[in-house]
């Protein structure tokens, strides 16, 4: 079993849309570990996106996920890192396949709704970084949606 940091962006989180994601998740047949809602400190959002410091768009992208509360959470299943971007979709929602979560739901991808884990190293970083031990359900107990 694979676990993946998955965040609804405040756009999201804005147009209310964590209930429509979090249906799509357990639909699919994912167990929530972890969810909490959160506004993002500048120390964090600059650490969570690290590996984007010297591209042209970073300071927006703080700016942007800084703007209003996130709602960060830990998903576990088959192949749950490969999967999540699938629902997900491509970064860019014009780019995005009818059908999932960008290609419905996001029209711009400054504002494109949701991030996904992009691999296991990023998905275990991500994951420490955001939450801690006992705010997590451990594998082979029930959480509150499966
Ligand atoms: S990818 O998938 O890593 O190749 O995408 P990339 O284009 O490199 O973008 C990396 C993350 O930055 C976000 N992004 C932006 N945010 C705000 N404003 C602008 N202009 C912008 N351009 C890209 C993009 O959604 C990726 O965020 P995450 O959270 O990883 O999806």
């Amino acid at each position: 079993m694979e676990q993946s940091f998955i965040m609804i962006k405040p756009d999201g989180v804005r147009r209310g849309l964590i209930a429509e994601i979090l249906t799509r998740f357990q639909q699919k047949g994912f167990t929530l570990r972890g969810a909490k809602l959160m506004q993002m400190e500048q120390a964090l959002a600059e650490q969570h996106y690290a590996e984007h410091k010297e591209r042209p768009f970073f300071p927006d992208l703080v700016e942007f996920i800084t703007s209003g509360p996130v709602f960060a959470m830990v998903w576990e299943g088959e192949g749950m890192i490969a999967e999540a971007r699938r629902l997900i979709g491509s970064t860019d929602p014009a780019e995005a396949a009818p059908g999932t979560i960008r290609g419905d739901l996001a029209v711009k991808k400054s504002e494109n709704v949701i991030h996904g884990s992009d691999s296991p190293e990023s998905a275990e970083r991500e994951i420490n970084l955001f939450f801690q031990k006992h705010e997590l359900i451990e594998t082979g107990k029930n959480s509150v949606i499966s």
